[in-house]
C-alpha cells in the first residue's frame, strides 16, 4: 500500500498550561518541564464524529478519491457519545462511505494497529483502498480535578487514505496485558439482576510505569523491526513517535542515537491526543512539505493495554 492523502482536525477551543494553573495546583513550569506540553485543543461544542469525518474528507480530498472508491474504513477510537453504532459507522453516513467498517480500541497505538490490519486486507486481496481515521476526545475522559492526568491531554481527529503501492514495508503489534497501568471503568444501564459492584472511574494512569514501558517498547520495536527488514537508522528519514510527552521521545532519540531533526513533534501545541496523535503529526508535516518521495518514516506508538505497535513507511 501506500499513502495517497492525509487528513486532521482539531478542535477550536485552546487551553494553556496558564488557563489550567487557574483551577489546578500546577503550574506552566511543572507541565512543561515534564511532559514539554504548553496547550491543547479541547472539545467544547464539537461533536468528535463531526471532526473525524471532515479529517477523512480531507484525506480523501487529498488522495483524488470518493469515499464511494474505499473498499475498507477502519476507525480507531476509544470512546465517543455512540455506543452503538460504530465511531466508523456514524462518520460513513455522514461522508457517504459505503464500505464495511469497523472501530478497533486499541487506545494510542490505535493507528498503527489499524496499519496493521489494512496491510493484511491489502496483501490477502480483500482491499486495494483503505480509509483510517483516528479520533479521540481523551478530554472528556479525565477528571479535571486530577492535575497529574487531565494536563496531558489534547482531543482531534486525523486520517490516512491508502491506495495501490508497495510503500508499507514493515508492521508489528505487540501487548504486555497490564490493565492497572493505564484505565477507566464506567457503569451501563442497569438491569433486575445486577448485583455486583461496578465502578464510574474516569483515566487512571500510573505515570512513571507507563513511561518506562513506552520508552523499552518504542526502542526495541524500532530496532527490531528496522533489523527485520534489512535497515538500519541511517536509512531513516523521520520518526513519527506518539506524543504522549517530550521526554519520552528525548530518551528514545537518545537511547537510537539519532538527530533531533528526524523527530518532528507537535506535543507543545497538542499533548497527547490518544490515537489520532501519529496521524495529526504526519498530516501536519506532510502539509508543510516536510517529507520527499522515498523517505523512510519510522512510526511508534504505545498506550494503554499495555500495547505498543511500529511501523516502517516509505513515502
Ligand atoms: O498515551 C498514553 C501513554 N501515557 C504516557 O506515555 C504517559 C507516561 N508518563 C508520563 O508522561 C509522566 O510519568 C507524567 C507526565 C505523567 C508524570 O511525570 P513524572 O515525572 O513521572 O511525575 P510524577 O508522577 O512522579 O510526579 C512528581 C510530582 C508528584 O508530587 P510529589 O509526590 O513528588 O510531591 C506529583 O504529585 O509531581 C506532582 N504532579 C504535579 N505537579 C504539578 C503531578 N502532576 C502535576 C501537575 N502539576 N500537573
Amino acid at each position: 500500500m501506500k499513502i495517497l492523502g492525509t487528513g486532521s482536525v482539531l478542535p477550536k477551543k485552546i487551553v494553556t498550561n496558564d488557563d489550567l494553573s487557574k483551577f489546578l495546583d500546577t503550574s506552566d513550569e511543572w507541565i512543561t518541564t515534564r511532559t514539554g506540553i504548553k496547550k491543547r485543543h479541547v472539545i467544547s461544542d464539537e461533536k468528535l464524529e463531526d471532526m473525524a469525518a471532515e479529517a477523512a474528507l480531507k484525506a480523501l480530498e487529498m488522495a483524488g478519491k470518493k469515499p464511494e472508491d474505499m473498499d475498507l474504513f477502519i476507525c480507531s477510537n476509544v470512546v465517543n457519545e455512540y455506543v452503538t453504532p460504530s465511531l466508523a459507522c456514524v462518520v460513513s453516513e455522514k461522508i457517504g462511505v459505503k464500505c464495511g467498517c469497523y472501530d478497533i480500541n486499541c487506545a494510542c497505538p490505535g493507528f498503527l494497529f489499524a496499519l496493521d490490519m489494512a496491510d493484511s486486507y491489502y496483501k490477502a486481496g480483500k482491499a486495494k483502498n483503505i480509509l483510517i481515521v483516528c479520533a479521540d476526545e481523551p478530554s472528556r475522559m479525565c477528571d479535571w480535578t486530577d492535575r497529574s492526568t487531565c494536563v496531558l491531554f489534547g482531543d482531534g481527529a486525523g486520517a490516512v487514505v491508502l491506495g495501490e503501492g508497495d510503500n508499507v514495508l514493515a508492521t508489528k503489534i505487540n501487548s504486555q496485558p497490564n490493565v492497572d497501568k493505564l484505565w477507566e471503568t464506567r457503569i451501563l444501564e442497569s438491569t433486575p439482576y445486577i448485583n455486583k459492584m461496578e465502578l464510574n472511574m474516569p483515566l487512571q494512569m500510573k505515570g512513571k510505569d507507563v513511561f518506562k514501558f513506552a520508552v523499552s517498547a518504542s526502542t526495541t520495536e524500532v530496532v527490531a523491526l528496522l533489523d527485520s527488514i534489512g535497515m538500519k537508522k541511517e536509512d531513516v528519514g523521520y520518526y513519527i513517535v506518539h506524543q504522549a510527552n517530550m521526554r519520552i521521545i528525548d530518551a528514545i532519540k537518545n537511547f537510537l542515537g539519532e538527530p533531533e531533526e528526524k523527530f518532528p513533534t507537535n506535543i507543545a501545541d497538542h499533548g497527547n491526543s490518544s490515537s489520532a496523535s501519529c496521524l495529526i503529526l504526519l498530516d501536519e508535516c506532510n502539509r508543510r512539505g516536510l517529507f520527499k518521495k522515498d523517505d523512510i518514516l519510522v512510526f511508534s506508538a504505545f498506550g494503554a493495554g499495555l500495547l505498543s505497535a511500529a511501523a516502517i513507511v516509505r513515502w
